[in-house]
């Protein structure tokens, strides 16, 4: 079995939901207090193993590849002021063991076409991760590093999943199958983009984490555009779950689904109210201002 080391993240969507602040930028470059969304992705990614990270940004936005970038100026200033240590963090965050690739999806044709913008750099039997930053996920173990794991047991593509409330099964890609257990994975008979609620098979939802097979390449650039006119990553792992067969991942953890604003204000709400030095701050302000009276 092939290792996994690389993934891909596709950063080219067209961010509507977080207008105007996503006009000129990527919405995973949206902080969580400091740290992009990107920024976890790819320290996941890391974690996780993967050496070869491929983002595919959009056409008008550079904002990525400039943060992972090196900034020899800003580097100088940071130290000439005493804050090495700052310059040390920032030029590590992509350590010399990994290297980032950066490609363009000229429109944002959907999640399957970003994917397939990455084809020629996946061989067809190589498995590849795939993580989607504005699904921001923790666990006390990474989730991909989870992922890995179980994909070493069983050699079969992935994808991770939660269960919903059936009512929002019409924001997600759906999977058919009996998963009772967290960290457990179990066999797809099927998977459905964005059913009603009465054309679910369960309330199974598949979530922004994929360990998927190089053979998924070829049938996202044959695909036609499905649902809401896009190319859907769903309709290519429908393809393999009839090849190489996909499971479906129950992670232990939690997420935040940072493409929606609540989804946003609740990570960031989380992470302030944990922050070391300012969540005490935070809870004595919430505290001050906000008692059971100005609710
Ligand atoms: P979303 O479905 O959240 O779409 O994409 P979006 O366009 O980014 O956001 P809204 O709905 O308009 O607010 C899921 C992931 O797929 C990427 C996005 O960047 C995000 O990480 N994506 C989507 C692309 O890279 N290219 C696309 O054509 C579509």
């Amino acid at each position: 079995m092939k290792p996994v080391r690389k993934a891909i993240f596709p950063v080219a969507g067209l961010g509507t939901r977080f207008l105007p602040a996503t006009k000129a930028q990527p919405k995973e470059m949206l902080p969580i207090i400091d740290k992009p969304l990107i920024q976890f992705a790819v320290e996941e990614a890391l974690d996780a193993g993967i050496t070869h990270l491929i983002l595919v940004i959009g056409r008008t936005k550079r904002a990525i590849a400039d943060h992972f970038d090196s900034n020899p100026e800003l580097d100088a200033i940071l130290r000439a002021k005493g804050k090495s240590e700052m310059a040390d963090y920032l030029s590590t965050i992509i350590p010399k063991s990994a290297c980032a690739i950066y490609l363009r999806q000229a429109e944002a044709l959907g999640l399957g076409h970003a994917v397939a913008c990455a084809a020629p750099l996946i061989e067809p039997d190589e498995p590849f991760a795939v993580l989607l930053a504005d699904d921001l996920l923790e666990g006390e173990t990474p989730v991909l590093s989870q992922m890995v794991a179980a994909y070493q047991q069983t050699g079969r593509p992935l994808v991770a999943v939660q269960s919903v409330d059936p009512s929002e099964t019409g924001s997600y890609g759906i999977v058919d199958a009996d998963l009772p257990l967290v960290g457990q994975s179990s066999r797809v008979r099927s998977m459905v983009e964005k059913p009603t609620p009465d054309e679910a098979p369960s309330n199974l939802a598949v979530v922004g984490r994929y360990i998927l097979d190089g053979s998924i390449m070829q049938v996202l650039k044959d695909q036609t555009p499905g649902r809401g006119g896009e190319i859907q990553l769903t309709d290519g792992i429908r393809a393999l779950i009839e090849t190489t067969g996909v499971d479906a991942f129950r992670y232990n953890g939690c997420r935040y689904d940072c493409g929606s604003k609540l989804g946003y204000i609740e990570a960031t709400l989380a992470h302030a109210l944990r922050h070391p030095e300012y969540g005490p701050h935070v809870r004595a302000f919430m505290a001050a201002n906000y008692t059971e009276s100005t609710k």
